[in-house]
């Protein structure tokens, strides 16, 4: 059994988080290889990982997409996915999310009070999320960005608190890890150029958090008309809301990183063993 970790060009073995992975995998007997995404692969899955200079070839990414033999998470999940006007939709599913206004380029923007952010639909990595209080530098920024964006008001909880990322393989929690604040003032710089640095450590998640990830999970899959299950890993980044009460800030199902460093070997483990079911067509 051959399975292909998609990365790009920038990192073509991966930033490092998924050693525990390959080491898994490796012991469970799978042939497993990194490939940067675009050229031909031969595999029996391909995983899309740290494949994050998409969001400039976006086309060409998607185009790939529907090459490759078996890709995980599937394509019509990605295609979703990949655009985070998704929040909308949960929103109108009824699950609480930072409130989301999607605005297209040359449309007029209406700004919430007070501190917002504001950041590409299509992005990762922090890459291109701003943070405002002045709409004149927001409409500045939106009208650099040129394309589809959102709009949220600033979580300012996220300064004490960050978020908490909740990892589940095939539908199943695994396991979660914790995101420090990334937006400064102004615009987040990524000296690598791919992502902007995260400082991340461990957490347990609460209950509450647990409940609105699971209902996150299940009204995506409906969305999709797929099962959850069909999600061969899925990461709920949760923050706080005004009133404390958890909001999702992003559902990430295309290229999240797992956070393999910041918990214990079993999670590999799961993934490895839920990976070699995918790639084997159970
Ligand atoms: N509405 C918000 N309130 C507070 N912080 C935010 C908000 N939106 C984004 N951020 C910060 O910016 C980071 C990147 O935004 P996110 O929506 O997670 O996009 P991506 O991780 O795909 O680049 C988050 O990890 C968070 O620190
Ligand atoms: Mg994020």
């Amino acid at each position: 059994m051959k399975v292909v970790l998609a990365s790009c060009s920038r990192l073509p073995n991966g930033d490092g988080d998924e050693e525990a992975l390959v080491a898994a995998l490796t012991r469970d007997g799978v042939d497993v290889v990194w490939q940067p995404w675009g050229s031909e692969v031969e595999a029996d899955l391909v995983v899309l990982r740290t494949t994050w200079d998409y969001p400039d070839h976006l086309d060409e990414f998607l185009t790939w997409c529907s090459t490759v033999p078996a890709l995980a998470n599937p394509l019509p999940v990605v295609r979703w996915n990949i655009d985070k006007s998704y929040m909308a939709e949960l929103a109108s599913r009824g699950v609480a999310v930072v409130p989301t206004t999607v605005v297209l380029p040359g449309e007029e923007p209406a700004f919430p009070g007070g501190e917002f952010v504001v950041k590409p639909a299509v992005g990762a990595g922090s890459r291109g999320a701003g943070r405002f209080t002045d709409h004149a530098e927001a409409r500045a920024h939106l009208s650099a960005l040129g394309v589809k964006a959102l709009v949220q008001p600033y979580q300012s909880s996220v300064d004490a608190h960050g978020e908490t990322a909740l990892v589940f393989f095939a539908g199943e929690y695994s396991h979660s890890f914790h995101k420090g604040p990334m937006l400064a003032q102004g615009l987040a710089e990524a000296e690598s150029g791919l992502y902007v640095e995260e400082r991340l450590g461990s957490i347990e998640p609460s209950s509450l958090q647990l409940e609105l990830a699971n209902q996150v999970l299940d009204e995506a899959a409906s969305l999709l008309s797929l099962r959850r299950s069909d999600f061969l890993y899925a990461r709920v980044d949760v923050v706080e809301g005004p009133d404390g009460e958890p909001l999702l800030l992003e559902l990430e199902l295309t290229e999240p990183s797992l956070g393999f460093k910041l918990t214990t070997e079993d999670a590999a483990s799961r993934f490895s063993k839920v990976i070699q079911a995918a790639a084997s067509g159970v």
